[in-house]
């Protein structure tokens, strides 16, 4: 029987050029540069082990073969010196944590553009058996710099294989705010701590701020419908339906949380009458 190709042989190194740093995150370094004669992003993995690139080498292909226009699309991975490369397209409008940290002002409706293709993605992926793990506005990227923005979901398929080796660093830079209790605790969890996530990020979109820690749980965050109340005053103009929405993505039990497909639906309808100002975005 013929073996399988890795991931990381699916591109000859030959074939990429690394150029300037584009930033760096919990577990890799992220550089602009080419691959053939096309403009990419080369993601650098730092200190992956050899057994867990093997051991999650099937579930980062399966996840890099699907395409998406609410999807940062990957074109393969290689090695080099040592290293675990991916390649992926590049995304020119940054973070859409920089966007919120921009406060600039916009439409409900443009709220919706925004969120509907990275929605539609995760929907898409959720019914292929994928789940992300690692949603966080540090992780929603722009192809634009400037109005109307399109926005990406990236990192599909490469946190599962990190998680592990890399927990303590996520959790120090920050991805513990995103986090699902369920996973926090360390139960089992599936598909559920995306929506959780997604509904941090949704949050954080419409107020500009980022979720408050709870100082009297020992900085362990946990968002509630009393803290979703407080930041109302905020998020005016903002639909009911939206918040009603928003407080059920991020309640306990995970079972109670809407589908990802079921936010498209309630998001496409809430679009249909969107007038109004938000906060951001
Ligand atoms: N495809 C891309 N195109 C352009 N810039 C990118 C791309 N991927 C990542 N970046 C940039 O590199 C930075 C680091 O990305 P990286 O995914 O390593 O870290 P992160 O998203 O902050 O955290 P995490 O490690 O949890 O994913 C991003 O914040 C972004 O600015
Ligand atoms: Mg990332």
């Amino acid at each position: 029987m013929q073996s399988r190709r890795s991931f990381f042989d699916s591109l000859k190194p030959r074939d990429v050029e690394l150029g300037e740093k584009l930033g760096f995150g919990a577990f890799a370094s992220v550089y602009k540069g080419k691959y053939r004669d096309e403009v990419v992003a080369i993601k650098k993995i730092n200190g992956l082990s050899v057994g867990a690139a093997q051991a999650y080498d099937r579930e980062i292909s399966a996840a890099s073969e699907f395409s998406h226009h609410g999807i940062v699309g990957f074109k393969g991975g290689f090695r080099r010196g040592g290293n675990y490369f991916v390649v992926e397209e590049l995304m020119l409008g940054g973070t859409l944590s920089e966007l919120i940290k921009r406060g600039e002002p916009s439409t409900m409706s443009q709220f919706y553009s925004l969120f509907l293709p990275i929605v539609e993605g995760l929907a898409e992926m959720h019914e292929r058996h994928f789940i992300h793990r690692d949603i966080k506005p540090d992780n929603i990227l722009l192809s634009t710099k400037s109005h109307p923005y399109k926005a990406k979901l990236a990192d599909f398929g490469l946190t599962r294989w990190v998680e592990e080796e890399e927990r303590k660093r996520m959790t120090i830079v920050g991805t513990v705010l995103y986090m699902a209790p369920e996973i926090l605790e360390e139960l089992p969890y599936s598909f559920e701590c995306d929506i959780f996530s997604l509904g941090v990020v949704f949050l954080e979109a419409l107020t500009g701020k980022k979720p408050a820690m709870d100082k009297a749980r020992n900085d362990k965050y946990l968002i509630s419908e009393d803290y979703i109340d407080a930041c109302t005053f905020v998020m005016k103009d903002v639909p009911d339906n939206l918040i009603a929405l928003i407080k059920r993505m991020v309640c306990s039990p995970s079972a109670l949380r809407p589908k990802a497909r079921e936010i498209v639906t309630e998001l496409k309808t809430l679009q249909k009458s969107s007038g109004g100002c938000c906060y951001i975005l």
